[in-house]
């Protein structure tokens, strides 16, 4: 628009020419006549021709001042609005939100947009009027082609480009290069345009592959429903055929036992399906996941042999969680079988468990999450890692990499099920050769809700004012107990171990009515305590808190039929009723 005002005040010469040349005939024709009649008829034609010489002077003289004037203001005129155009050109294309660089046919930079610089990652400096193999002395040798076709006339541009940075990071381009022509038509350079496309990838990956979680999910779901029911019936039929050979035909029982055997196996995998489509049907309760990881230890040594040290770091101020105990049990169980698995001859394995809060940042990059505080669980291991095309396909149920029959591949699809049945999520970090991270999170409990809950059930529960020892070498479960038992009005003494214990009844042996103690503790295991406490005070009664069913304990006789036992993780509920119970029984 502007050029184009300018246009109109240039006078163009074949206009002048012609103007000149009529202005001129008309002097020449009409001159003589209206001047004879001015001046009259007293002058003679060299008067005349003085007068109209002077007067053509005047005129040409005025008309040439004119267009001069007006030449010169619109140069002046034009040169501003370039000017203007140039500097309005050069802020649009250096604030421009594209990734945009012109450079001339030397492959000089002209002009580049902030955009280009940022993504082209080159640190804040000028880039103008240097080379841009001076600028980017690693870029893909095959881009000294791309601007040589393009410099010769062609429009090159690629949809997806692999580019490997100096720093080692890859990432996706979309670009395009096209030549720009100077005013003679001639190529004057090219502008090559360019889109960060790394994140938009990555997001579709990822919603790629949750849909593809959500549809094998379905169908896994579906299977396994159905599947279910009719392994009921082929493991009922089964048990009643048993029931019927009896015991005198071997052949035909070892046949149908085989044939339920496999029924089991069928249904534990069935069971697996169904936690990962998020099918089943949880017990959720508020629980710590210190405590869950505190009462695993043991059992996880056992499961990850004596080559993996365990090494537990929890942390001390950790929200609680409304997890179903069982299968997050399930899920480090899960989780540190594949550790060990990843690790054959040996390494470490970290349990660690962390208040986190997950904000904008976090769900740009994981859009399934809902921000907001979690419980992190982290399972980590020095094994040998998983490449990305593991990585990518570790969730989805039976796959695996272990050779047939060491995996069937459900043990991270069930993780992954659990977990987001119970409105958590789980993400996998692992570096080929050097060991993997998988953080389970869980949203934090409301406090208020849980206490408001927790009143609510106490107000209903059996209390009562007795003195009560508990003796526990586990802070986390001791603290829950005391808090439980002293809410029910019970005057509490807490302690953690079974010396201090006895020091405890000694002195209080008149008033001590009960004694709650773990099985399994250092030095004196709680069977010695209660026998010890018992020789004291024969009207001291017992109740067992153990991790272990109370089956592996008869099993392992170390527990007497009879005795009151409260297998952990236990309600509060379980633990009103329990020790009103015991306290109330007459012998
Ligand atoms: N900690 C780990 N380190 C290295 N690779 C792992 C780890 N955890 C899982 N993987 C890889 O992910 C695959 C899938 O794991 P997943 O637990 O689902 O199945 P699995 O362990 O093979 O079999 P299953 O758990 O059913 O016995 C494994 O085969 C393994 O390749
Ligand atoms: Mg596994």
């Amino acid at each position: 628009m502007l050029s184009g005002r300018h246009r109109l005040r240039v006078i163009a010469p074949w206009k002048m020419a012609w103007t000149y040349v009529l202005a001129a005939a008309v002097w020449i024709g009409v001159s003589d006549v209206v001047l004879a009649k001015l001046i009259g008829g007293r002058n003679s034609w060299a008067d005349l021709s003085i007068y109209k010489g002077w007067g053509f002077v005047a005129v040409t003289g005025l008309a040439l001042y004119l267009v001069l004037k007006r030449t010169l203001v619109s140069i002046q005129e034009s040169q501003e609005a370039l000017a203007r155009n140039g500097n309005l050109l050069r802020h649009i294309l250096k604030h421009n939100p594209s990734a945009i660089a012109v450079l001339d046919k030397n492959m000089r930079f002209i002009l580049a947009s902030d955009r280009y610089l940022e993504d082209s990652f080159v640190p804040q400096c000028d880039v103008i009027g240097r080379s841009y193999y001076e600028v980017f002395p690693d870029a893909p040798p095959h881009w000294r082609e791309v601007h040589k076709r393009c410099l010769a006339g062609s429009i090159e541009h690629f949809e997806e480009e692999e580019v490997r940075y100096p720093e080692g990071v890859v990432h996706y381009l979309r670009w395009e290069c096209r030549p720009w022509s100077g005013p003679g038509g001639d190529i004057g350079g090219i502008i090559i345009y360019f889109e960060l496309i790394t994140e938009r990838k990555r997001l579709e990956e990822q919603l790629r592959q949750a849909l593809k979680m959500e549809a094998v999910g379905r169908l896994a779901g579906g299977v396994a429903h159905d599947f279910n029911n009719l392994l009921m019936v082929i493991n009922g039929y089964g048990q009643l055929l048993l029931e019927e050979i009896g015991e005198e035909s071997d052949l035909q029982r070892s046949r149908v036992l085989e044939i339920t055997k496999a029924g089991e196996r069928a249904a534990a995998l069935t069971r697996q399906l169904l936690a990962f489509s998020r099918k089943q049907i949880l017990r959720p309760r508020t629980i710590n996941l210190n405590s869950v990881v505190t009462e695993l230890e043991k059992m996880l040594q056992r499961v990850i042999g004596e080559d993996v040290l365990l090494v537990t770091v929890t942390d001390p101020n950790l929200p609680d969680v409304k997890a179903d105990p069982s299968q997050i049990e399930q899920v480090i169980m899960n989780l540190s079988v594949n550790a060990r698995d990843a690790m054959p001859s040996g390494g470490s394995l970290t349990i660690e468990t962390a208040h986190v809060q997950l904000g904008e940042e976090y769900v740009r990059r994981h859009p399934e999450v809902v921000p907001g505080e979690y419980v992190m669980l982290a399972v980590t291991d020095s094994g040998h890692g998983m490449d990305a095309d593991t990585q990518r396909r570790a969730f989805e149920p039976f796959f695996t990499t272990k050779p047939s029959g060491q995996g069937t591949g459900l043990g991270l699809s069930t993780v992954y099920g659990i977990l987001k049945q119970s409105g958590g999520h789980v993400c996998l970090y692992s570096e080929p050769g050097h060991g993997t991270t998988v953080k389970a999170y869980l949203p934090c409990c409301d406090p208020a809700a849980r206490l408001d809950a927790e009143e609510h059930t106490l107000r209903n529960l059996p209390g009562g004012t007795e003195e009560i020892i508990v003796a526990e070498d586990d802070a986390g479960v001791r603290a829950m107990v005391c808090e439980i038992l002293n809410r029910l009005g019970y005057r509490v003494q807490a302690v953690s171990g079974p010396r201090e214990a006895l020091a405890q009844c000694r002195q209080n042996k008149d008033t001590v009515r009960l004694l709650i103690t773990d099985v399994i503790m250092p030095e004196v295991n709680g069977i010695e305590l209660a026998r010890r406490v018992h020789a004291l005070n024969s009207t001291i009664r017992t109740v067992f808190m153990s991790g272990y069913t109370d089956n592996a304990l008869l099993h392992h006789g170390v527990l007497e039929k009879g005795i009151d036992f409260l297998q952990k993780p236990f309600t509060t509920e379980a633990l009103a009723h329990k020790v009103r119970e015991v306290l109330d029984r007459t012998s």
